[in-house]
């Protein structure tokens, strides 16, 4: 019999399939389903590119690329990158990830040893959790300040660190909050990272769904040294299948990361990363419309919140999420399941991005209409009157 690792036999599996499941064979056939629980943006490639050349045809396809990845790919993002960061950023700074997860994974193995410590302010993305409780490192949370739209908790997480404290993760615009991190608060974390010798991996999946448009929480941060940013092609582009993201870091630190990269996936997908190259072209198209839909979804949910009186959002500024607060309700994983059976209606429990947030629920609005919207708030409204 296999012996697996206590480490990963001890987190819990993750719950987005259990909930998708339980959408499609359990939902109450009297109502259409709708679902709030995809992290996806409404768009794919096929809505807004028509491709010149076929990647299938193309034999480099089906061919291994360098262990960092197709470098006019790491030129991209080093120039977009260079356009919000006072240092300068190469494309040897660049490894290209089969997504931002695997990102992640792979710069939490490069610095955990048993029993180190990461901080993440809560609620926490639960792949981080995961990723750090398999490498053997121990979570700790701080929570971010709900009356203040979720932002940081600098002083919680002064209190933490300590000397085993090797990371601080940060997740801006933020899954599942939307929150966007003050630049000043993110300033003086960066500060403190430096005196400390932390590394601040800053998760910046989100990063074209800002609806403050000119936030930038790059331009917080004055050089690479303890700093490692991952970002992801798959929210962008609309591409979460192809599996495309990437790490960004000091030159000093690169070659240790493809040791890693080498030894779990080689490369990110070619045939992806062929893809993605002719997707660079039209960069605006794919964010313009991922972007205005998810911001009309999104003021049609401010508003049919703002209508129904019992459900409260202080709207936040960025991705797709909106992360509210149930009346009366403790047990928020109950409730969501009471939604779909009873009403064909998929968000996700707050219980999920930490224990501390059993009474809130997640909408994700990147890949719904807002017809939708309205019913999907509709029925949260009727299933809530229930009990208040
Ligand atoms: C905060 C955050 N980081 C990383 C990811 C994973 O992105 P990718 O598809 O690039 O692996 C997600 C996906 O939802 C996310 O919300």
């Amino acid at each position: 019999m296999v012996k697996v690792n206590k480490n990963i036999t001890d987190i819990k599996t993750p719950p987005i399939d259990y909930f998708n499941n339980l959408l499609r064979t359990k939902s109450n056939n009297k109502f259409k389903s709708i679902s709030f629980g995809h992290g996806i943006p409404m768009y794919t490639p096929n809505n807004y590119y028509k491709f010149s050349n076929n990647p299938l045809l193309d034999d480099s396809s089906y061919k291994y690329t360098e262990i960092r990845g197709d470098e006019r790919i790491r030129q991209y993002i080093s120039a977009k990158l260079n356009s919000k960061c006072s240092f300068p950023v190469q494309s040897d700074n660049l490894i290209i990830t089969s997504g931002a997860n695997s990102a992640i994974f792979k710069s939490l193995f490069l610095q955990l040893k048993y029993g180190d410590e990461v901080i993440i302010p809560s609620p926490v993305y639960f792949n981080h959790t995961m990723a750090i409780e398999m490498i053997g490192g121990t979570v700790v949370e701080v929570n971010s300040i709900a009356e203040s739209g979720f932002q940081l908790n600098l002083k919680g997480i002064q209190n933490k660190i300590n000397s085993k404290t090797k990371a601080i993760i940060i997740n801006t615009p933020n899954n599942p909050t939307g929150a966007t991190y003050n630049n000043d608060d993110i300033k003086i974390l960066a500060q403190i990272c430096d005196k400390k010798n932390i590394t601040i991996v800053l998760d910046y999946t989100y990063e074209d769904f800002s609806y403050n448009l000119n936030y930038n929480p790059l331009a917080s941060f004055e050089h690479l040294k303890n700093l490692i940013i991952i970002g992801s092609f798959s929210k962008t582009f609309g591409i979460t299948g192809l599996r495309l993201g990437y790490i960004c870091a000091s030159k000093s630190i690169i070659e240790d990361l493809c040791k890693i990269q080498d030894t779990i996936s080689i490369c990110a997908p070619s045939i992806s990363q062929n893809i993605l190259l002719q997707l660079l072209s039209n960069e605006n198209d794919a964010i313009k419309m991922n972007f205005n839909s998810a911001s009309d979804s999104r003021d049609k949910l401010i508003k049919c919140l703002n209508d129904s009186k019992i459900l409260n959002w202080e709207a936040t500024n960025g991705a797709f999420y909106a992360f509210i607060k149930i009346p009366n309700t403790e047990n928020s994983w109950d409730f969501c399941e009471k939604m779909i059976i009873e009403y064909s209606l998929l968000v996700l429990p707050g219980s999920i991005f930490g224990e501390h947030w059993k009474s809130y629920i997640r909408i994700a609005y990147g890949a719904v209409s807002p017809k939708e919207i309205e019913e999907g708030v509709q029925r949260l409204y009727n299933q809530i009157s229930k009990t208040t």
